[in-house]
């Protein structure tokens, strides 16, 4: 017995291959259905995959952009409309800003700086 028996969750940024994933697949092993969000559709879809694949878990993806309300209000429908209820919601989606740019992390620490 998996201790989210009976649990709807929402995982945002469930495509990527570290914390979301991570988060999904964990959750699904524990035995809840897992809506996998994200704006990246070949790395959800291959979520799902794996926990489908995985021990016969049950996983649908769901394209929203977590910036957009329009997009998170439709998960939420999606994910009612599939399972009938939704328990949990994790907030994973994101971007580290030092990935994208050596220079933003120079402006980040300059305004940390100028704050401190
Ligand atoms: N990895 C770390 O060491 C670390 C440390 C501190 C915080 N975090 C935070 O944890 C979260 C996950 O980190 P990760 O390393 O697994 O990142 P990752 O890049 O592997 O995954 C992030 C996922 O979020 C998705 N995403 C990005 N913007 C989105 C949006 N607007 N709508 C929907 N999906 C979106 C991406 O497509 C990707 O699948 C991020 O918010 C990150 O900033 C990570």
């Amino acid at each position: 017995m998996g201790k989210l028996d009976g649990r709807v969750s929402i995982v945002t940024g469930g495509a990527g291959s570290g914390i979301g994933r991570a988060i999904a697949l964990l959750f699904a092993s524990e035995g809840s259905r897992v809506v996998v969000v994200d704006v990246n559709d070949v790395g959800g879809r291959e979520t799902v995959d794996m926990i489908r694949g995985g021990n016969g878990g049950d996983a649908i993806f769901v394209h929203a952009d977590v910036s957009k309300a329009s997009d998170c209000e439709n998960a939420v429908r999606e994910a009612v409309k599939r399972y009938g209820q939704l328990d949990i919601l994790v907030n994973n989606a994101g971007i580290d800003l030092p990935r994208l740019s050596p220079r933003l992390t120079s402006l980040r620490m300059s305004l940390i700086g100028l704050l401190t």
